[in-house]
């Protein structure tokens, strides 16, 4: 069974941007994080990052398409200006997680809407890179 973890912009850059908000770890260690924990689980996990809007849906679309277990996307800043996202999420039937390193509520007012969010089975932040650990643990007991 495989989960699918979409990472958007910039969040190839992770341990170099702001490190103080977004923590000293690499989407790489994330990616091993991640396979670890989903080798306990039975879970192949398939990281994925882009900086294009549309390459997070073309993904969400082939997440259908493969039958994946469910989605993991942290949508970066499209979070909170993608209506295609949005409806990308809408249009498929696969489970997607919506995660966030950072705590969107308790920073500045334009992270405060979630167009993921409001499409996502669920929401895991705040917790740094365990936000993908949690989000993870919470899809193997679907
Ligand atoms: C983020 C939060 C977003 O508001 C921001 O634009 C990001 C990272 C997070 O993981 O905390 O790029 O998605």
């Amino acid at each position: 069974t495989t989960v699918y973890v979409l990472n958007g912009p910039n969040l190839n850059l992770l341990g170099l941007r702001e490190p103080e908000i977004y923590g000293s770890q690499t989407l790489d260690d994330i990616a091993g994080m991640l396979e670890d924990r989903g080798r306990e689980l039975g879970l192949e996990i398939d990281m994925r990052q882009s900086n294009h809007e549309g390459h997070l849906i073309d993904w969400l679309h082939e997440a259908q398409a493969e039958g994946v277990k469910a989605v993991l996307l942290n949508a970066g800043a499209y979070t909170h200006t993608s209506v295609a996202i949005h409806d990308a999420i809408k249009s498929i039937k696969v489970p997607v997680i919506e995660v966030h390193l950072s705590n969107p509520h308790k920073r500045e007012a334009f992270r405060h809407h979630s167009y993921v969010g409001m499409a996502a089975l669920g929401t895991v932040c705040g917790f740094g890179a365990n936000s993908y650990l949690a989000a993870l643990d919470a899809v193997s007991r679907l």
